[in-house]
């Protein structure tokens, strides 16, 4: 049996407003079935709406705090990157010991981060990070991030509509024809895909801009028309397929080829992002200026810095008449789909990780080697290193 022996602990979250947890009553089920002891924390599933008394049902062990969770278990299993817990004033890093095993996403490389994944590594913690999941179609099942922006594009295309003082199909009235409204989509991968597929359904006419053609391509067979950039491939496209950052004077010339399709717009969703690094500026404040008030934006690559110039982090306001939305963590406002698709993801995961009640770090396994953040109290993950100056 994969987990014979080990203890798994779920913690609750404890970022703000974050109701997701890394496993569901179905999968600790699963999990015990293959010999695993699973320690959930009091009231962890109540944000995506399971009980104590449904995981109990399931063979979990309620545990009334987070440091009993920390103290038992061999593997922790977690959304969100350990943080400060400010009721407690104590950090999650704080709770982990030598050698525990650490899956969640950790976003090692992003610089508030840093500090956190030093500390986990002078622990002694093996951090495992879910952003880290190649790819391939081995991982698919795993792949947290993707699952994730699933939920993000879609979500973020009904936030947007809800704040638009205007219908989005085409409505024919007694008193005359009301037009559909526009919707622009900016990146078009896994998130800017699911955006454009939810606003064809709300019956919105969509166009799509994406750097890379195989993203252009599967937006036009979705429906969307292409919004055209002009970039070369060759810029923009580099190592396994993925977009690269464009150079200034190429970016610019973006925002210029954006220019009137961002005025006409009713809604522009913000998915652009380049793997890695800060997500680039494709809408800056002037085109903002241009866009009919009762206009809204909806910056989902806010977490990577944004692609708008003039959104506020974690924030909606109202700009030019132009309301435009930073809200961080967009799948944690959809607790049910978010939370079954990751606590799946999570499973798949861990069921990978662990052979016959041992955690197997065999770095001849790409999904294992690239999630693999620190060992052995060294942070080991390229991108992290990369960007803390430290390779
Ligand atoms: P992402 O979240 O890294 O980026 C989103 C999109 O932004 C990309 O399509 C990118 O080309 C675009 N972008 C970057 N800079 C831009 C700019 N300046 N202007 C406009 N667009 C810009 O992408 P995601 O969602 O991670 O997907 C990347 C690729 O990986 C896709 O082709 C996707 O189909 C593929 N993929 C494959 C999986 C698998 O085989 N298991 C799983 C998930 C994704």
């Amino acid at each position: 049996m994969k987990f014979q022996g080990l203890t798994l602990g779920v913690p609750t979250e404890i970022m703000h407003g974050e109701r997701r947890v890394a496993a569901i009553p179905d999968t600790v089920k699963k999990m015990i079935a293959e010999g695993a002891k699973v320690l959930v924390e009091e009231g962890a599933g109540v944000g995506s709406f399971f009980s104590d008394d449904e995981y109990k049902a399931a063979g979990a062990e309620i545990v009334a705090e987070a440091e009993e969770v920390y103290a038992q278990s061999d593997i922790i299993l977690k959304v969100k990157e350990p943080l400060l817990n400010e009721a407690t004033g104590k950090h999650e890093i704080e709770l982990m010991k030598d050698g525990q095993v650490l899956i969640t996403f950790i976003h090692p490389a992003s610089p508030v981060n840093h500090q956190m994944v030093k500390q986990m590594a002078a622990k002694g913690v093996i951090g495992l990070t879910l952003d880290g999941i190649p790819r391939i179609s081995r991982a698919q099942a795993m792949d947290a991030l993707t699952s994730m922006s699933t939920i993000a594009g879609y979500k973020s295309v009904l936030m947007a509509a809800n704040r638009l003082a205007k219908f989005m199909p085409m409505v024919g009235t007694a008193v005359g024809m009301i037009k559909p409204a526009n919707v622009l989509v900016v990146g078009t991968g896994v998130a800017g895909l699911q955006a454009v597929a939810t606003a064809k359904r709300l019956g919105a006419v969509v166009k799509a801009a994406d750097i890379r053609p195989a993203a252009r391509e599967q937006s036009q067979s979705l429906g969307a028309k292409i919004a055209e950039l002009g970039i070369p491939e060759e810029l923009a496209v580099g190592e396994g397929g993925y977009a690269k950052r464009l150079p200034d004077e190429w970016l610019i010339k973006e925002q210029g080829a954006l220019k009137e399709v961002v005025a006409d717009s009713d809604i522009i969703i913000l998915t652009a992002l380049i793997p890695g690094k800060l997500a680039p500026v494709v809408i800056t404040e002037e085109m903002v200026k241009s866009m009919r008030p009762g206009s809204a934006i909806v910056d989902v690559a806010i977490d990577q810095g944004g692609n708008c110039a003039i959104t506020v982090p974690g924030e909606i306001v109202n700009k030019f008449g132009v309301n435009i939305d930073g809200t961080k963590n967009i799948p944690g406002k959809m607790p049910t789909s978010s939370t079954w698709m990751f606590s799946h993801n999570i499973f798949n995961y861990l069921a990978n990780l662990c052979k016959d009640g041992k955690v197997d770090l065999n770095m001849n396994d790409e999904i294992i080697a690239s999630s693999l953040v620190c060992r052995d109290g060294e942070i080991v993950h390229a991108g992290a290193l990369e960007a803390m100056n430290m390779k």
